[in-house]
């Protein structure tokens, strides 16, 4: 069966400037895919072209088998959701008023937004609590889950998280990767991207590492003989641990 998401060949850059070459991997309903890679590979640029942000320069982004070609806004209609690096909500604005925007691609089908709001607070219940309370009010972990609720709002079935665990503390990364798991466990095919190796690798499914632009590992994380293998295609870059 074809994947939720196929990237093929994939190059994008910015005007003139290729970034990312010839990058292809996959990622199936019910699996996490996550892209390794230090800082400045590539990664957020990758998932920038494939949202509809940055032009698609070669190569070819399919969802479903479907080539995608259009727009942002046709993309997430078509079922690709995308949580931003750095927590990019509206801090000024209402936890409840951040989800709506979330949900502004399907405001007009009947229901969506209120059956969208409870799948939020069921899923987060701290949302609900704090729903009339401004979203800059929250914690570091808390804004990092009201964006995943933002992004899940139109219900994609593809969603890509940029560096979620960035800045938080120990044990809200810890909360974040089981709520990505979970979001897998459901049935949605998760591109994750990460700088945390290990705990990534727990969680995976596959494995792809970009490095200046290229793919040097596409895999099962099932059949990586050795984390050395990933560590030697990093060349010394700071890992975790
Ligand atoms: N707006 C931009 N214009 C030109 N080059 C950029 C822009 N944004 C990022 N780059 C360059 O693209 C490369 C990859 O960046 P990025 O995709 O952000 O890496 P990563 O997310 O893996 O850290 C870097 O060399 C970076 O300097
Ligand atoms: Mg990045």
């Amino acid at each position: 069966m074809e994947p939720a998401l196929r990237i093929e060949n994939l190059t994008t850059g910015y005007g003139q400037l290729r970034i990312v070459r010839g990058l292809s991997l996959t990622c199936a309903s019910g699996e996490l895919t996550v892209l390794l890679g230090r800082n400045g590979a590539g990664k957020t640029t990758t998932l920038a072209a494939v949202a509809g942000l940055l032009p698609i320069m070669g190569g070819v982004v399919s969802l479903d088998g479907t080539p995608q070609t259009g727009s942002v806004v046709e993309r997430i209609r078509s079922g690709l959701g995308l949580v931003q690096d750095g927590k990019r909500i509206f801090r000024s604005r209402t936890v409840e008023e951040n989800l709506r925007l979330g949900g502004f691609i399907v405001r007009r089908q009947r229901g969506a937004i209120s059956d969208g709001l409870e799948r939020a607070y069921s899923r987060f219940p701290v949302l609900k609590e704090k729903r009339k309370q401004s979203a800059g009010a929250l914690s570091g972990g808390q804004q990092q889950m009201l964006a995943i609720a933002q992004a899940l709002m139109p219900q994609p079935r593809v969603l890509m998280l940029d560096e979620p665990s960035a800045g938080l503390a120990p044990s809200i990364v810890e909360q974040v990767f089981d709520e990505m798991k979970e979001l897998t466990k459901q049935g949605l095919c998760v591109l994750l991207v990460e700088q945390l190796v290990d705990y990534s690798l727990a969680v995976a499914d596959n494995v792809a590492v970009l490095d200046r632009g290229h793919i040097t590992i596409n895999r099962e994380v099932a059949s990586l003989g050795s984390w050395d293998q990933l560590r030697e295609s990093y060349l010394g870059a700071d890992l975790e641990e």
